[in-house]
């Protein structure tokens, strides 16, 4: 996809960092946030609308995890959800984001530095909880995506208990990523979660993953098989998304 904020293609490729795991670091994204004003990682907002109006209402209060410097949440305004809270770990995209938003005269959305590890909210308070690539950035040094470090599966299991705390009973939280259900399973599958899990795709050549997991509704079937019942032997297409580095992936699939 075009980056929007108009750089040439030399200076853009300075935001790939040296190695995948510089996705995890702080500091990555603030250096990347403080010189680009606006990505928009896998699709844009028009492309999974439709989706994603199916499960926000208007009145819905919604909190998107790792907001960086996308336009998913002034698209989200204009479709009249005011209730939207936005968070990030990065403060400069934080700051960035509110004078944006402001300058918009988008003034009910909030924005703040938050880690999605370790939210600061109350128990059950949001409708609906929205995260795009962000999820994927946990994986990025996970290591054999069929059998994921510990340190990948503990972290991931962590920003799942702080989303399914914070949902309220009905809740539903959607997770726009790169990774695929049969990696992703396993985690959203976790005895301690109650939500029921299904997923649908959008792009085009290449296909995105729209996972939506409603709290509550979880069917006592889906207690039963977490992993793969055997090794699925691999396609080409999966051969495709076995890499390290999941950003050049994507942005190779982009052009
Ligand atoms: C791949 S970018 C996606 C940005 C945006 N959601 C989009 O669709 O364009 C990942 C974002 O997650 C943020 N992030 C990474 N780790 C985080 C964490 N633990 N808590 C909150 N935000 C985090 C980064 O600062 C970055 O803005």
């Amino acid at each position: 996809m075009e980056p929007i904020n108009g750089e040439p293609e030399a200076q853009q490729s300075d935001v790939v960092p040296p190695s995948a795991s510089s996705y995890l670091d702080p500091n990555y994204w603030d250096k990347r946030f403080a010189r680009e004003d606006y990505y928009e990682w896998f699709k844009d907002y028009s492309h999974f609308r439709h989706l994603v109006l199916a499960h926000i209402q208007p009145r819905s209060s919604v909190l998107e995890l790792g907001c960086g410097n996308s336009q998913m949440c002034e698209e989200l305004y204009r479709d009249g959800v005011s209730k939207l809270t936005c968070i990030d770990l990065s403060p400069i995209a934080v700051e960035k984001m509110k004078t944006r938003l402001l300058s918009k005269g988008f003034k009910e959305i909030k924005v703040l530095e938050a880690d999605m590890l370790d939210l600061p909210f109350e128990d059950q308070c949001f409708d609906v909880v929205v995260e795009k690539g962000t999820m994927d950035v946990l994986f990025v040094d996970s290591g054999d995506p069929w059998n994921p470090h510990p340190v990948t599966t503990e972290r991931v299991i962590k920003m799942l208990k702080e989303v399914h705390r914070v949902l309220k009973h009905n809740g539903t939280f959607i997770s726009i990523a790169f990774g695929q259900p049969h990696f992703r399973r396993r985690f959203f599958n976790d005895p301690e979660f109650t939500w029921s899990v299904e997923w649908n795709t959008f792009g085009e050549t290449f296909h995105y993953f729209f996972y939506v997991l409603k709290k509550g509704n979880r069917t006592f079937e889906s207690y039963e098989v977490l992993e793969p019942s055997a090794n699925p032997s691999k396609s080409l297409f999966q051969e495709e998304l076995d890499v390290d580095d999941y950003l050049f992936r994507i942005n190779i699939d982009e052009m």
